[in-house]
């Protein structure tokens, strides 16, 4: 067993009226990079949970071992004195703090006096940096840093604390390509240096370039672990089949569609850059979308399309100048409110700290915005309520134990579905979803395809999808507009939208 740097054995957990994990079994070899996939829900997080500390001994059934020995954490620092780190999605930086404070927090170089040995954090900040290949003051506050920076500063606290066994969990979800290939290179390099890498992804394309091994869960049980390299066998196919237990033939469904007409329309749009004076963050835009459509609105990171979104719903710091008309009528929008009553929808890319109010239930998230309809005589009808929640829980598949259930304690991809339902309750007659498969399984982003399809063909909603997943663009939407550095580069046509065109447009070579 000494080879076995992790052993799961007959590992469960069970939360109040919920089963996250039942008798899961594996093993992960020392210096291996082993991936972990499975639907929303089935239950990774929860397991690294357990392995990191989070959730102590005697709080889960089974036995987890390191190096043969089975582990007793009573917190997350005994599982980092025994040398297991894990990096979340979510990142746990003290926002204020500058990057030297952060890697040295809670464990301090002191002097031979017992003052913090300020020369000596910043020297060996300096070598984690350049270790990982990161060009950034370290006297900067981390909230100054980009989302990508910011998680390399994660894993350089993780480095620090000498972490043998590191744990990522869902780690390229908030990060560009760029940033996600990074990631992955720096993990082969960890595997060099023989740490052990356990990887939880969504991203099955990444997941078949870095890992060794697989394992997958489905519904909180063990299906299968298998080795990914030198494996024909192990294809995405194969692996969507073992996370679902169907085959799925096709990711994007489609379905013909006959737009109407004109639902937003948005004119000489120029929003000013929210910290450089006389400079615009997006300039002239000119956009419209039509009933029953859906319209993707592409571009590479920094290109100003949550700029846009934000900017459409009132919720821009600065003031914007052009003007925006829904169904053939100039609307005014101030702010959030405005724009629902208006029937114009934004579902946030943030859903942690925009989109759900984590300690609500499941139930009060869903119908914030749509409490009107279930009113009657200033009186919510209860019973009506329930009704609409729960024909949202069941449409979108939401794996919950009720309704109340906290919305902070679903699983990543189901909070996701929650603010999805929330604005599906509001009836919009134009629907901006900004990255709205962030985080999503493969089962789960095609019954929201198939959701989207249903809003558009259906009823006739015109959709703005913002997504940085060129496939999904390519694969659902009508037509895709492509921003570049705040301006309208290029439109494609479903007939001609190649991802070579996408890419010249994105960039800007013309
Ligand atoms: N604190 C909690 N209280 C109650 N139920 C919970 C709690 N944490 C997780 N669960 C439930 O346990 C199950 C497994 O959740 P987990 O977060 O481990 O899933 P996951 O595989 O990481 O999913 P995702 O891909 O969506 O992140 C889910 O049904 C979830 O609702
Ligand atoms: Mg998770």
């Amino acid at each position: 067993m000494a080879e076995h740097i992790l052993e799961f054995r007959d590992v469960g957990k069970q939360f109040a009226g919920v089963r996250a994990l039942d008798k899961v079994s594996f093993s992960v070899d020392a210096g291996e990079i082993h991936a972990i996939v499975g639907e929303n829900g089935a239950g990774k997080s929860t397991l690294m949970k357990i392995v990191s500390g989070f959730y102590p001994a005697g709080t889960y059934e089974g036995s987890v071992f390191i190096n043969g020995q089975e582990i007793q954490f009573k917190d997350i620092a005994d599982a980092e004195s025994a040398g297991v780190a894990i990096i979340y999605q979510e990142l746990a930086l003290v926002p204020k703090l500058n990057v030297i404070d952060n890697i040295f927090l809670g464990h301090e170089l002191k002097t031979a006096r017992g003052s913090i040995d300020m020369m000596a954090q910043s020297k060996r900040t300096q070598e984690l940096l350049e270790l990982l290949g990161l060009d950034v003051n370290p006297f900067l506050p981390v909230q100054e840093l980009g989302v990508g920076q910011q998680q390399l500063i994660e894993i350089a606290k993780a480095i620090n604390r000498n972490a043998r066994i590191i744990i990522f969990d869902e780690p390229t979800a908030a990060l560009n390509e760029k940033e996600s290939y990074q990631l992955l290179d720096l993990i082969r390099d960890f595997k060099a240096k023989g740490i052990t890498s356990i990887y939880v992804s969504h991203k099955l394309e990444e997941v078949l370039a870095v890992a060794d091994r697989l394992t997958i869960l489905r519904d909180g049980s063990t299906v299968e672990t298998a080795p990914v390299k030198g494996n024909a066998a192990m294809n995405e196919g194969l692996i969507i089949s073992y996370m679902v237990g169907r085959t799925i033939e096709n990711r994007f469904p489609w379905a013909e569609k006959h737009p109407g007409d004109v639902v937003l329309e948005v004119r000489n749009w120029t929003v000013p850059h929210p910290v450089l004076e006389h400079k615009n963050a997006l300039e002239n835009i000119n956009l419209s979308v039509r009933k029953g459509e859906i319209v993707g609105l592409g571009g590479l990171m920094g290109a100003g399309r949550t700029e846009f979104a934000l900017s459409l719903i009132g919720l821009y710091q600065k003031p914007v100048t052009g003007t925006l008309a829904i169904d053939g009528r100039e609307e005014r929008i101030n702010n959030p409110n405005d724009a629902i009553r208006r029937g114009l929808c934004y579902l946030t890319e943030d859903r942690k700290g925009k989109g759900l109010i984590l300690f609500n239930s499941i139930k009060t998230n869903m119908t914030l915005a749509s409490l009107k309809q279930f009113t009657h005589f200033s009186r919510i009808n209860p019973m009506q309520e329930d009704a609409a929640a729960q024909g949202m829980v069941s449409g979108l598949s939401i794996k919950s134990s009720s309704l109340e259930q906290l919305a902070g304690n679903l699983s990543g991809g189901n909070q996701q579905k929650v603010v999805l339902a929330k604005w599906l309750l509001a009836q919009p007659k134009v629907l901006i979803l900004d990255e709205p498969t962030r985080g999503i399984d493969v089962g789960a982003k095609y019954e929201i395809y198939e959701l989207m399809n249903r809003l558009t063909a259906d009823q006739g909603v015109g959709i703005l999808m913002i997504s940085s997943e060129l496939p999904e663009l390519l694969g659902v939407c009508d037509r895709i507009i492509v921003m570049h550095e705040g301006e309208l580069a290029g439109e494609l046509d479903r007939k001609n939208a190649t991802p070579e065109l996408f890419m010249k447009y994105a960039t800007g070579v013309q």
